[in-house]
């Protein structure tokens, strides 16, 4: 975290746990902000006794280790990016409701085209972050394992309530997928290539085709470079890698890791590792859909 001004503290609360709180105020004769600070106070006082571990409730016992393993992944790297996504995970879809008609309508074709190709697939999403595409994907894929590193947003992606038949969600490392199944025919990863290092795509790449079956596909959506939006992009003399200064709504400042690519830098990448390759650049997002090469 660049700079801490924290003084107030806003969260986001789905409409459902709002008038939940608001009938436990209205039975108890608390206010709500009452009831939230005991509630932190409850959860703070519960992880300083068991640790991270009072989360493990939230993954299904299969994947407890793989669960443990990330824990201490997360305490050792410590990484700026993902200390931001955590901290900003009650604000995070915000950036799906921008009031702009252009951005609304590529959004909207995102979400087509996506739904139409993960239908009846076994879906494997990394970096699922609060569950947004999870929520889109689950209305007509076999069954999906949403994947993140934060515990936050893994929380507020489960609090959807979507069917437990169908979806799955695992606080897990994108870059260490080795304890999960490899039954999964699609994979997804939507606003999460942006952020990766450039010395570590192939790692990630490698990881992630490895956990498909053969012929799978794949669908990653990300942002587009526009000019202000987002604040100013800062490149380092001594890194091939993007960053941005983001600000979340208490005044908190971290500068985190975004690169953008054009088509032509898409398609050098992608073509040479995957077939029936489409690209798509729009003016705020682009896609990538293909099917995995085959290693014979
Ligand atoms: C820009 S958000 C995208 C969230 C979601 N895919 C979406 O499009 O709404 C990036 C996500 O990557 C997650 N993340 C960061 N590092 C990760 C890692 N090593 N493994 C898995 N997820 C990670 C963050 O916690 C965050 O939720």
């Amino acid at each position: 975290m660049v700079d801490d001004k924290t003084k107030r503290f806003s969260v986001y609360l789905p409409e459902k746990v709002k008038s939940d709180l608001e009938q436990m105020a209205y039975e108890t004769g608390l206010s709500m902000t009452q009831l939230i600070v005991m509630a932190t106070h409850g959860l703070l006082s519960n992880y300083k006794s068991n640790g991270g571990n009072i989360f493990a409730d939230l993954v299904n016992s299969r994947q407890k280790n793989l669960f443990s393993e990330t824990l201490k992944t997360l305490r050792s790297e410590n990484s700026v990016m993902q200390e931001y996504y955590g901290a900003r995970a009650f604000e995070y879809e915000k950036v799906y409701h921008r009031e702009d008609p252009e951005y609304q309508q590529e959004l909207s074709l995102l979400t087509t085209i996506l739904k139409t190709v993960v239908k009846d697939r076994n879906v494997l999403e990394v970096a699922c972050g609060t569950g947004y595409w999870t929520q889109v994907v689950s209305e007509v894929a076999h069954h999906i394992v949403g994947l993140d590193i934060r515990p936050e947003v893994i929380q507020i992606a489960h609090d959807k309530g979507l069917p437990r038949t169908k979806v799955d969600f695992i606080v897990g490392d994108a870059y260490n997928l080795g304890q999960l199944e490899n039954d999964f025919d699609f994979g997804l990863a939507n606003f999460w290539f942006s952020h990766i290092p450039k010395n570590k795509i192939e790692d990630f790449l490698t990881g992630f085709h490895n956990k498909l079956q053969p012929g799978a596909k794949v669908f990653m959506a990300d942002n587009v470079y526009v000019e202000g939006r987002g604040g100013e992009l800062i490149t380092k003399d001594n890194s091939e890698d993007t960053y941005k200064i983001r600000e979340l709504a208490d005044g908190s400042k971290y500068e985190i890791l975004k690169n953008y690519y054009t088509y032509n830098e898409l398609f050098e990448f992608f073509e040479p590792i995957t077939e029936e390759l489409k690209i798509f650049c729009g003016k705020s997002f682009w896609y990538v859909h293909y099917t995995v090469k085959s290693l014979n």
